[in-house]
């Protein structure tokens, strides 16, 4: 259980229940760029959303485990799979990362904009860490600037690490490991409610020895 309001499933039921639709639809930028080169297989997708990253994923032959603690984002991922024609590869499972254990074994653990409060945030990066398949790829991609004034209530400041602050965090957890890429990647991006806005992304990927 986790006592930060914004990390819970009412908050996030609520939230996407209050609209058709939160997000884009598509896929993450720095998962487009980072997956190019990865031979499809088994991906989990930590605090999926409405699933534009699984979806994407399945459409190029990945079979997927979209997890959320939203049950709401998760029926829209089922949705959307089923009207993309990818419904066999895309598996739904309402999970609470800061309670629930994680299953495992991925060839790819991707988590975007799942940003965490920094005094959990090393126990819940480690447990990320250990859903990765032997020779497998962790892909971690957020925002390490903040949030917009307007958004920066639900957001402090200690919620925002870069990716070589999240290797120091993950620490002995990934001994062994590569770090392929950690660092801040910059892009034009279009918020929520459709402004443009100028982002850096922390972008971290790792990959676990065999
Ligand atoms: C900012 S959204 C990002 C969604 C998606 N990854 C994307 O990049 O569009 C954060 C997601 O994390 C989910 N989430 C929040 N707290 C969670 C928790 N305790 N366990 C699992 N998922 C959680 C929310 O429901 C929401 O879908």
């Amino acid at each position: 259980m986790t006592t930060h309001e914004q990390y819970t499933a009412a908050f996030w039921d609520e939230r996407y229940g209050a609209t058709e639709r939160v997000w884009s639809g598509e896929p993450n930028a720095v998962l487009v760029a980072e997956v190019a080169d990865l031979a499809p297989g088994t991906a989990l997708d930590v605090g999926s959303g409405e699933g534009g990253d699984a979806i994407w994923l399945a459409v190029r032959g990945w079979r997927v485990t979209a997890i959320d603690v939203s049950g709401v984002a998760l029926e829209r991922v089922a949705a959307r799979a089923a009207s993309e024609g990818v419904a066999e590869r895309v598996t739904t499972r309402a999970v609470d990362l800061f309670a629930d254990d994680l299953p495992g074994g991925f060839d790819l653990v991707t988590m975007h904009f799942m940003q965490l409060p920094g005094a959990e945030r090393p126990r819940l990066y480690r447990a990320v860490a250990g859903a990765v398949a032997p020779g497998g790829t962790l892909l971690v991609g957020h925002d390490p600037e903040g949030m917009p004034p307007e958004a920066a209530h639900h957001h402090p400041p200690d919620m925002f690490a870069t990716a070589e602050e999240l290797v120091d965090e993950l620490g002995d957890a990934i001994a062994g490991w590569t770090v392929e890429v950690a660092e801040r990647r910059g892009r034009d991006a279009v918020q929520p409610d459709g402004r443009p806005r100028f982002l850096y992304d922390a972008v971290l990927r790792l990959r676990r020895p065999m």
